[in-house]
């Protein structure tokens, strides 16, 4: 017999509050109009005894991995480790005759601080419970997609994989999870194309943070009244973002190149910041009445990778027909 689930979850932007979000305060947060795919099928095997088997496909990289799931190593790379943990978990519902075959793609790109390991983590969950418990329980995937996450980061917010999960527009912070009437329209997203570390920004606001102890409050509650000003005075949304860039500066996770593309377009009056952890990666901006093109020319000599326009605030985590 074979059983077949095919579920998608959306990237991320975060809008205002990063890295003051690990250190509990509140952040805005936006799902995006980029989606990653996953398929989990399950087929019994009717012939001679065989060991359970995992297919793993990621079909933008074109990489594929085959896991005897009754010899399991400790040297797999970090997302096949990350599909062990949530298939450990669900081991007792898959029985010994199982082939397992997990397929994945994405338009969301990778290490970019756009929410693809989230979305990867939160569709992973959202595979296996909707072959093995028949519903998609948001809250119940949310906590596991968020120890996925740990895997995959060490001990992230759970932001990411909270967005990608309930999808639209959140507040979020350690304590609170809250759906908002949030949408930015023209919200361009310019990758920098500079490899970032999550874990190394988060490292270095760490080590800012506990060397300047009172600074650092300061600025974290700053950047938290900067994310409430968002979410109240959406008309002053442009101000906000050059405010909140200058606290991200001050944390220590902007970059010469990232300050300069700022700059270039500060001088049209377009308010841009990091999203994301910063020091490469994203960034985000408020491009009123411009166009890609014309933003690509302005940037022309900054080795911008790309430039998106993206919807905002679209579905979370939700079953599919089709792969
Ligand atoms: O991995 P990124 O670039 O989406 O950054 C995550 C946001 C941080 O606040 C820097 C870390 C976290 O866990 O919230």
């Amino acid at each position: 017999m074979k059983r077949n689930v095919i579920v998608s979850s959306p990237g991320k932007l975060i809008i205002g509050g990063e890295h003051a979000v690990v250190y509990g305060r509140r952040a805005l947060v936006t799902s995006i109009g980029m989606r990653l795919y996953m398929q989990l099928t399950a087929e019994e095997q009717t012939n001679e005894p065989t060991s359970p088997v995992l297919k793993v496909s990621f079909q933008d990289t074109n990489q594929q991995h085959l896991i005897d799931l009754s010899n399991i190593q400790n040297s797999y790379p970090i997302e096949i480790q990350g599909i062990l943990f949530v298939y450990n978990h669900f081991k007792s519902f898959v029985s010994d005759r199982s082939q397992l075959n997990i397929q994945v793609h994405s338009e969301i790109p990778i290490g970019a601080g756009l929410g693809s390991s989230a979305a990867f983590s939160v569709c992973l969950v959202g595979c296996f419970y909707l072959l093995y418990h028949k519903t998609l329980n948001r809250e119940d995937i949310n906590e596991l997609s968020y120890k996925v996450e740990c895997i995959f980061h060490g001990t992230p917010s759970g932001i990411d994989n909270t967005i990608s999960t309930y999808g639209q527009s959140l507040v979020y912070s350690r304590a609170v999870k809250k759906h908002i009437n949030f949408r930015l329209s023209n919200l361009a997203i310019i990758d920098t194309g500079i490899p970032k570390s999550t874990k190394r920004m988060v490292e270095l606001v760490r080590l800012f943070v506990e060397s300047n102890q009172q600074e650092g409050e300061r600025i974290l509650n700053d950047v938290e009244r900067c994310v409430d000003s968002m979410i109240e005075h959406s008309e002053q949304i442009d101000q906000l973002f050059q405010e909140n860039q200058q606290l991200l500066k001050c944390l220590g996770v902007s970059t010469l190149e990232i300050d300069n593309i700022i700059e270039i377009l500060a001088k049209k009056n377009i308010s841009a910041k990091i999203t994301g952890a910063g020091g490469g990666g994203c960034l985000i901006a408020l491009t009123s009445c411009f166009t890609k093109d014309q933003i690509l020319d302005l940037l022309q000599d900054n080795h911008i990778k790309s430039i998106a326009f993206v919807e905002c605030g679209v579905e979370g985590l939700r079953e599919e027909q089709t792969f």
